[in-house]
């Protein structure tokens, strides 16, 4: 949705994962203060949302009410102080009658809640699909309205409001909202709820390469103004490993998706800081060609993710779903490079050049990414002790 907003996908943090319904203004502002003490803001985290559990009930004019216990300033004063330190305050609703969590929904109110969200200076918001019919249950078991319709109401709600507001689809991948989202919202959910598990099978909770595996399918609706969305980050959440959560931030950023942490950013171990706030792949993830890089070799458990860049380089993952380290690698100009008399390989999580090289290689942990930035060099610019392997013919796994 071409709404000014997201030209590159947002990039913020949100409750859900890690806090659930404990949520408070206390919290909020620990959040905000430890986005921008941690240098997250620096490396382009911007969003601070507030996911489901804030609201209780609806006065009698019907304006929803904020948990007075929990949020006792109040959602403006909350909102001056985000934006005070330079961050961006974002809401949960859903189109249905009922929140996940059994709060008030929207529906029969999208415009007065998304004028309520503007006077309060709310800058995204979030929006969910359960309940959609009263008497149903959470899931929508039931009949189903038409969720392009649903979703397009409240974007006209949003846009009446007058206030710039970043519109997330949340409807769990259901009705194809990689067909209507690129005019209805500025990102739409692919799939069900993330968990901070590598694999969950079918589950509707996805595991982190379930959602890599869904979030694949649809790479050709993105692009800037409206991503699709793999959902949250769990990284630092402690389910998962490190090789894990370097996967899921990885491919993510491949996937041109939505950086959204889930943790608690006021308490990182080293780990989860190094990937959270890697800058290389952060640049991956917001370049301004706005292509979703997609899997272009699958051989079994060796996976090899190709991202187009704006100044002609190649973002190159490579992904181990095996249980054993394994050697990876790809030709060079295998990954959509011109022919080149040489190539330029940079690894995004060492930080360092990898020098001129024919083929992109690593030993691969077990369920971890290996990242590179590729850039085909003129002979120019090669130092001249390099191993200037012409690059081998055929993809070599
Ligand atoms: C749904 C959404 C989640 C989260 C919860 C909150 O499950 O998909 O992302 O917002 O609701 O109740």
């Amino acid at each position: 949705l071409d709404n000014g907003l997201a030209e590159t996908p947002p990039m913020g943090w949100n409750s859900w994962n890690r806090f659930g319904c404990n949520v408070s203004e206390t919290l909020i502002k620990q959040m905000a203060d430890a986005m921008v003490s941690s240098g997250m803001k620096d490396a382009g985290y911007q969003y601070v949302n507030l996911d489901d559990c804030w609201q209780t009930s609806r006065d009698a004019s019907g304006k929803i009410v904020a948990d007075p216990a929990r949020f006792p300033s109040g959602m403006k004063a909350l909102a001056d102080y985000v934006h005070s330190k330079g961050l961006k305050l974002g809401l949960y609703t859903d189109v249905g009658f009922k929140t996940c969590a059994g709060r008030p929904g929207s529906r029969g109110y999208y415009e007065l809640d998304a004028q309520t969200y503007a006077d309060w200076g709310i800058d995204y918001v979030k929006v969910d699909w359960c309940y959609v019919d009263p008497n149903g249950s959470i899931l929508n078991t039931g009949p189903k309205p038409d969720a392009a319709t649903w979703y397009g109401e409240f974007r006209d709600a949003l846009a009446k409001s007058g206030r710039n507001i970043v519109f997330s689809i949340c409807n769990w991948g259901e009705q194809s909202p990689w067909e209507w989202g690129p005019r209805t919202g500025n990102l739409w959910r692919t799939g069900g709820d993330i968990t901070d598990k590598w694999d969950t099978g079918t589950n509707w909770f996805k595991g982190i390469i379930n959602a890599i595996d869904e979030n694949n399918k649809y790479a050709s609706s993105a692009g800037p103004h409206g991503w699709n969305d793999p959902d949250m980050l769990e990284v630092g959440n402690g389910g998962s490993t490190t090789d894990e959560y370097r996967t899921q931030f990885g491919i993510w950023s491949i996937m041109a998706a939505p950086l959204i942490a889930g943790n608690d950013i006021a308490n990182m171990s080293p780990e989860t800081k190094a990937i959270l706030l890697n800058k290389e792949i952060i640049a991956v993830d917001q370049d301004r060609l706005g292509v979703q890089g997609t899997k272009v070799i699958d051989n079994g458990d060796s996976e090899i993710f190709v991202k187009p860049l704006a100044n002609g380089d190649k973002a190159v993952a490579l992904l181990n779903r095996g249980a054993q380290t394994t050697k990876i690698s790809v030709a060079a100009k295998d990954v959509g490079l011109p022919v080149s008399e040489g190539y330029l390989v940079r690894d995004l999580w060492e930080h360092q050049s990898k020098g001129s090289l024919g083929t992109i290689s690593a030993d691969v942990p077990s369920h971890g990414t290996a990242m590179f930035r590729v850039s085909a060099a003129a002979l120019a610019d090669l130092p001249a002790s390099l191993d200037i392997a012409p690059a081998a013919s055929n993809v070599n796994l």
